[in-house]
């Protein structure tokens, strides 16, 4: 399925932002060395409180150092497809401030910043990427020997997107049928909060 024939919002967004999903369905193309490079680096440019930069990214590829380890701490559901991506990426954040070791906040905030810089540059580049809160961080942790000091937040799939007809039927349907959101009212306010 081409992304540039999907829109979701009623608005005129920009159709990076408009054709965005996360994707069950990966095609055999791999992501090149080029391709990945440029989404690691849309993602380094992102701002980040105090300029710390806590984001950091460990990248597997399928078949390579690590993948299987990365793919192992997945959960069963998640693995089901993920499986078929060329492409794993573990999400950390760095929990202090390199500055004073005190603890950094805004950490969680500035991964999710980059990483949505990585996905606008991943759509860009006609390529699906599907964020993952579901995998065991204590054994992805045990795994590559992470140290305390960072937190291990979520898994990125990445690669190209493929046929949905060959996910199974459960899945079929929610790659099909894209999820819905929150009205705007629901999560906007003017002057006040009652929320
Ligand atoms: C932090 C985070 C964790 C997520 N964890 C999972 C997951 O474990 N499994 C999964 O299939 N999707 C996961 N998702 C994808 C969300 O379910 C998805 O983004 C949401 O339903 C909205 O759909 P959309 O991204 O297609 O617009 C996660 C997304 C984020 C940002």
């Amino acid at each position: 399925m081409s992304h540039d024939g999907l829109r979701r919002s009623a608005l005129p967004l920009h159709p990076l932002l408009n054709a965005r999903f996360s994707p069950r369905a990966f095609s055999d193309r791999d992501v090149s060395e080029a391709e990945l490079e440029l989404v690691l680096e849309a993602a380094r440019w992102a701002s980040s409180s105090m300029n710390e930069q806590p984001w950091r990214f460990l990248v597997t590829r399928r078949g390579g150092k690590g993948h299987a380890e990365l793919l192992a701490a997945l959960n069963p559901s998640n693995q089901a497809w993920a499986d078929k991506a060329p492409v794993l990426i573990l999400n950390l954040v760095k929990r202090t401030l390199s500055r004073n070791g005190l603890e950094n906040y805004h950490a969680r905030h500035d991964l999710g910043l980059a990483t949505a810089q990585l996905t606008a540059q991943a759509t860009a580049l006609g390529m699906g990427l599907h964020i993952l809160g579901g995998f065991h961080a204590d054994v992805a942790r045990a795994s590559f020997a992470i140290p305390e000091e960072f937190d291990l937040v979520s898994v990125i799939v990445l690669g190209f997107p493929g046929d949905a007809e060959l996910l199974a039927d459960n899945l079929k349907e929610r790659e099909i049928h894209h999820s819905q959101r929150r009205p705007l009212n629901e999560l906007v306010f003017h002057g006040e909060f009652n929320g």
